[in-house]
């Protein structure tokens, strides 16, 4: 009886999935890893300088407030100085003066609070966000992404990155296609061309900026290791006390043991 029922409703639950694989378009967005570090809060500090100077002109932070930025390590003055514009308080949150309508009239999308933005997309998907801007002559702000096509928003770290371009490359079939994206060995899109071949898509950077490629993506990786705390600031917290605890439990497990033995000691 069970599995009479369970059988028709099994197919329909495999559909759905095929469904919604089928309607992902088939591409495979193959992410570089982020090589992101909590417990660095150098790295953190440095992600939250670069996203006052590069982001937060169009960009809101407005669950954030700049004296949680002690929270990572910087002091008060150090925030007061380097870090506000000088109208802000320190208890204030990172808003900005641009208005939505403003924002959407000028790059057709409004730029989004960016607090819990890593929870949205991921720790990876943000690290190679910044990695995936080209050159793209028929958008509107001249610039294109691998991993947000058609995104709105102009490659505002170009002159630490360099000028990326597309490099498009085609292969007889899957196969051939996924061995040769595992070999660039960072972020590469696998998607199906016409007559059953397959397209390699990556970025090859032509002018270089005023960066290496190593050094850009230590930069990408500090501001990313920012938003991550800023999407959940209260997960450093969990770690130092997991490691507390842990710790203890090692002690206890001395104790413990050593009382074992001293209880055992008489029976045998
Ligand atoms: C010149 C204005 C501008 C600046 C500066 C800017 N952005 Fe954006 N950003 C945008 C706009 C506009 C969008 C919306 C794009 C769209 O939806 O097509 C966007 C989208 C994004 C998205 C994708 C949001 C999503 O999930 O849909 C992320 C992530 C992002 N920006 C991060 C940043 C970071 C980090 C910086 C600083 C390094 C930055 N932006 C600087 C305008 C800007």
């Amino acid at each position: 009886m069970m599995n009479k029922l369970a059988a028709p409703f099994l197919a329909l639950l495999l559909l759905a999935a095929a469904g919604t694989a089928a309607a992902a378009g088939g591409a495979d967005v193959r992410l570089e890893p982020a090589p992101i570090n909590r417990l660095d809060s150098a790295s953190m500090q440095r992600g939250a300088r670069t996203f006052v100077n590069y982001c937060l002109s169009c960009h809101s932070a407005k669950y954030m407030r700049y004296n949680r930025l002690t929270e990572i390590g910087v002091d008060a003055a150090m925030i007061q100085d380097n870090l506000m514009f000088a109208s802000d308080k320190i208890g204030n949150q990172m808003t900005i003066a641009m208005t939505a309508r403003d924002a959407k009239a000028w790059f057709g999308a409004p730029p989004p609070d960016l607090t819990v933005e890593s929870r949205v997309r991921g720790a990876d998907w943000l690290y190679n966000y910044f990695l995936g801007f080209y050159k793209d002559d028929a958008s509107a702000s001249g610039w294109n992404n691998l991993v947000f096509p058609n995104v709105g928003m102009p490659h505002v770290l170009w002159k630490q990155a360099g000028v990326g371009r597309l490099v498009s490359t085609e292969y007889r079939n899957h196969e051939e296609a996924l061995a040769a994206a595992i070999a660039v060995k960072g972020l590469a899109v696998l998607a199906p061309a016409k007559d059953h071949k397959y397209v390699v898509e990556t970025i090859a950077v032509d002018e270089p900026g005023a960066m290496t490629p190593a050094q850009y993506k230590v930069m990408v990786a500090d501001l990313v290791n920012f938003l991550d705390f800023m999407g959940e600031p209260a997960k450093n917290r969990r770690i130092n006390l997991g490691i507390i605890v842990l710790l203890y439990l090692g002690v206890l497990f001395v104790f413990a043991y050593w009382m074992k033995r001293e209880y055992w000691k008489d029976v045998h």
